[in-house]
């Protein structure tokens, strides 16, 4: 029986993974899962770990779950790693937002400075996570969540050796569930082609059983009436039709900041006088959920878990987990190394694509060039995460700077410089490598 190890197990997702690995027990006979935190994080690890516990008792399986602070204790002999965690909590992620915002820059936790940011206290986490996985589970699989997923997955392919790693997102399976709802079909009905990367993916086909309906689509999703596919921390403002027309590829919720971005900022600015950024409204939301997560008769998944942006991304790791181990050679759209799947990204970079998913992990399937509209944008962000992750492991105040300076949604040299500055400052207790 396999023995999971997930990193960051405190997370207010993790009831959604310890449902996924319930749903699946017949097909993935998880003998131990293993919920890992850090002293901050004890609290949270204590209250999901007994609703956990609940969980696994009340629908009768035998998946024993172990909650430590002790990390190398729970690698040693681990099959997969899942890591979700979250470096400086939601307090840095609220200074990610707020702090681009003084200077008319967006805001956000994956995206632009903010991005940037998240990533460079992530990156070295996660290279000494792996440092500990050469020594204590060597073959396991490393599957990602931790954001920004797109750059984290970039930083292991180009600085470790650890070839058995996947990035994961929920906004592709939430796209798909988008269009679904618009056609007023089941989701397992939609096929969408996904290429491109991590919150920046694109869907350049959608078929229906098997018939393409890319146009009838996005005519529904441009039609001014309609509330496009979008997820619960990105405010959907719809799109100029003619433009989406025009494109004639599904966007991701995140290119509104890219298209959008000057109706994005004013939201955003809005909502920091208002109702707070997304992180201080997430604060108030885990609040309510850790309440809920404390009560001794509650042994599901509570619903309220979907108001959370993330919501279904621990499904679909639980799906790659056991298409994984089963070698079930399904199609799903994950983070993993190009291999010339994507003509326009170096092969060894990693890209958001459709993947068979085998036993010996995901093998992306080709799609040739992107299209020549959306072809520059990709290729600047995919720039981006290179520099971004580069500086994220050397420490280079330079290097961290032309990061800054090359992301489009950043104006100038010097407003650049002005934002990394107060953010190293910021952040500095959890910049080692600066
Ligand atoms: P969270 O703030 O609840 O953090 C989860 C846990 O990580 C916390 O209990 C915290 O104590 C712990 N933690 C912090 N630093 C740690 C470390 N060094 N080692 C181990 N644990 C540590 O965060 P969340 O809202 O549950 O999100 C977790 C992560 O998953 C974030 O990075 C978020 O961006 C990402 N996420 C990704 C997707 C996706 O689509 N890939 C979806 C949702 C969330
Ligand atoms: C989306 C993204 C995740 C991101 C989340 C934020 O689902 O795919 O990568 O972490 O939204 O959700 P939140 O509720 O934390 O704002
Ligand atoms: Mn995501
Ligand atoms: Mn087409």
């Amino acid at each position: 029986r396999l023995k999971i190890a997930t990193i960051g197990g405190g997370s207010s997702y993790t009831p959604e993974l310890v449902e996924g690995l319930i749903k699946r027990y017949h097909e993935l006979p998880v003998g131990e899962l293993w919920l890992v935190d850090i002293p901050e994080g004890k609290e949270k690890l204590e209250i999901v770990g007994a609703l956990a516990k609940r969980m696994v008792e009340k629908a009768g399986v035998p998946i024993e779950i172990h909650l430590t602070l002790d990390r190398r204790r729970a690698l040693e002999g681990a099959d997969f790693v899942t890591t979700q965690f979250r470096v400086g909590g939601l307090e840095a992620r609220a200074k990610d937002e707020r702090i681009p915002l003084k200077y008319g820059v967006i805001g956000q936790e994956t995206n632009g400075p903010g991005g940037l940011f998240k990533g460079l206290r992530t990156i070295p986490v996660i290279l000494d996570i792996i440092r500990d996985m050469e020594e204590l589970c060597p073959d396991a699989w490393l599957i990602n969540f931790t954001n920004p997923a797109g750059m984290v997955t970039e930083a292991v392919l180009r600085y470790t050796k650890q070839e058995k790693v996947v990035g994961l997102c929920n906004v592709p399976i939430g796209m798909r569930m988008g269009v679904a709802k618009l056609l007023g079909v089941d989701a397992d009905r939609v096929h969408i082609d996904f290429a491109g990367l991590n919150h920046m993916v694109f869907g350049l086909h959608v078929y229906l059983d098997g018939v393409e309906v890319t146009d009838k689509v996005i005519d529904l999703i441009a039609h001014p009436d309609r509330s496009g596919v979008t997820m619960k921390n990105i405010v959907d403002l719809g799109w100029e039709p003619d433009f989406l027309k025009g494109l004639n590829v599904l966007p991701c919720p995140y290119h509104r900041y890219y298209y959008q971005t000057d109706k994005m900022l004013a939201e955003e600015l809005e909502a920091a006088k208002t109702k707070g950024t997304r992180a201080e409204v997430v604060q108030q939301l885990e609040k309510e959920l850790f309440e809920l997560y404390k009560d001794p008769n509650l042994a599901i998944k509570p619903p309220q878990l979907e108001k959370r942006g993330g919501a279904y991304y621990s499904d679909a790791a639980c799906s790659l987990i056991s298409s994984i181990y089963n070698d079930k050679r399904d199609i799903q759209p994950v983070n993993t190394r190009n291999n010339g799947a994507i003509a326009s990204i170096p092969p060894e970079s990693a890209v958001e694509v459709n993947c068979v998913i085998t036993k010996d992990g995901p093998k992306p399937i080709a799609v040739g060039d992107l299209p020549v509209a959306v072809r520059g944008l990709v290729q600047q962000i995919k720039s981006f995460e290179r520099v971004a992750a580069e500086a994220a492991v050397t420490g280079d105040y330079q290097t961290a700077l032309v990061a800054m300076t090359i992301n489009p949604l950043v104006p100038s040299d010097t407003i650049a410089k002005q934002m990394l500055d107060e953010m190293l400052e910021a952040h500095k207790e959890y910049l080692p490598q600066f």
